[in-house]
């Protein structure tokens, strides 16, 4: 078979999917047929991901037997809560989450059945079970007394009340509601893809999850809604904006929340979370950071080059705001892309499995042939090749970070 290189696999087509369609040059996202815009509008994180995994929108009587079905499955094993309560409070919470998920199999009589239905189940439970987890870990770090899960409340619902003990308005609740609608699934995006590779192996969704979790919390995928927020506080004032920015072009540093590997247009997400944003902003106070948002992107699109290299605001740069606005802390933005993309990563998996083929791509070796074997004693010590420090320097910094 003839072989080429694509670094990043940018021009790799590595599955079919009937989940999710982009269309990266026209700015086109659609779940099973259906426009993000309109899902945004219209639906909730429920039925779209009933639409995920069914390829259809549900009727109502299905709808509503989802959602008591998701619904049930809010609690935690006692143990499993104990258990995320022993993690280092100073852990980070993606951190945490991941560890979390991983453990979640644990309780689970049924993680290593592979059946169809099985892994429907499990789904299910990780869709329902993952905000709880996540706002567990939460309070246990502030050490706030765990708040027991709320049936009668959607899943974004659950989570703020799980998190803040508070019963959240509908504003509030429908706001976090969109943020994981249109986060629940995008093509073979990094995280999907390491699902996708992790179930190919016939392994099981818990370790499919927990794969995912940890691949989508880089800055480059899933952190940089943290980063862009950090970003927002950091310049702190609309009149700093632009010097901040024009240090930032003179470093030559990327713009957090800019820029997608797929999308050379508009991402559609970033559309609709920019009036979006702009209502939660205005609804909580935080006029000030939407003002500032608006402007780094009238900024940025005006450099020369940015827009031709199709470069634009991506999901994460609206969202960031729409989050700080709904009282979230910084560090659990990335773990409500998480909670929105279980619907995807769980969808993915099944439809991987529905028609497997392991994933194993080739990688190029670039390293020296036909090398005689010393025996250790006549070995001279040299400098170390490659990007791998030395035992000796590794410790060396260890010790001097300490
Ligand atoms: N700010 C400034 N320049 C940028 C940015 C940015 N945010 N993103 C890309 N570029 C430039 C980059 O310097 C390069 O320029 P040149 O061709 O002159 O060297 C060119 O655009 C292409 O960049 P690339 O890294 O080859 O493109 P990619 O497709 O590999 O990168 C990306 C996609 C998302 C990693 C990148 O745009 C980026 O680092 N963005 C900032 C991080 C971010 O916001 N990530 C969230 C992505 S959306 C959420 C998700 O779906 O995961």
């Amino acid at each position: 078979m003839p072989l080429h290189i694509d670094k990043g696999l940018a021009g790799t087509v590595a599955a079919d999917t009937a989940l999710s369609y982009i269309d990266g040059a026209h700015g086109v996202l659609e779940y099973a047929g259906y426009d993000i815009d309109s899902l945004a509008r219209n639906s909730t994180f429920e039925e779209s991901t009933w639409l995920l995994w069914n390829g259809r929108l549900p009727t109502s009587v299905e709808l509503a037997e989802f959602s008591a079905a998701l619904r049930a499955e809010y609690a935690l094993d006692p143990t499993l809560v104990d258990l995320v309560c022993r993690i280092p409070r100073t852990a980070a919470p993606m951190d945490a989450l991941r560890t979390s998920i991983s453990a979640m199999a644990h309780f689970d009589l049924e993680a290593d059945d592979s059946s169809k239905e099985a892994n429907a189940r499990k789904s299910l439970r990780l869709v329902a079970k993952t905000p709880a987890l996540i706002a567990i870990f939460d309070r246990y770090r502030k050490g706030k007394p765990i708040v027991a899960p709320d049936a009668s409340l959607s899943v974004a619902g659950n989570f703020l009340w799980m998190l803040t003990g508070a019963r959240p308005t509908e504003a509030m609740a429908r706001a976090l509601d969109v943020c994981l609608v249109l986060h629940a699934d995008h093509g073979l995006n990094a995280s999907t893809f390491a699902a996708r590779v992790t179930i190919a192996t016939q392994s099981d969704m818990y370790s499919a999850a927990t794969t995912a979790v940890g691949t989508l919390k880089g800055p480059l995928h899933g952190g940089a809604n943290q980063e862009v927020m950090e970003m927002l506080l950091e310049i702190g004032e609309l009149s700093r904006v632009d010097e901040y920015l024009k240090g930032k072009f003179a470093r030559k540093e990327r713009i957090m929340g800019f820029g997608h590997r797929v999308y050379k247009a508009y991402d559609p997400r970033a559309t609709y979370l920019k009036t979006f944003a702009q209502q939660v902003a205005s609804d909580t106070g935080n006029q000030r950071l939407y003002a500032m948002s608006r402007r780094i992107e009238e900024i940025v699109l005006a450099q020369p080059n940015i827009v031709e290299k199709g470069i634009f605001p991506n999901v994460d740069f609206y969202s960031a705001t729409t989050y700080y606005s709904l009282g979230l802390d910084l560090d659990l933005f990335t773990c409500m892309f998480a909670a929105s993309r279980m619907s995807g990563w769980t969808a993915h998996c099944i439809e991987q499995l529905a028609a497997n083929k392991l994933i194993r791509p080739h990688a190029d070796y670039t390293g020296p042939h036909g090398m005689a074997y010393l025996p250790i004693a006549e070995r001279a010590a040299g400098s170390t090749s490659r990007s791998c420090p030395s035992v000796k320097q590794a410790m060396s910094v260890a010790a001097g970070s300490n």
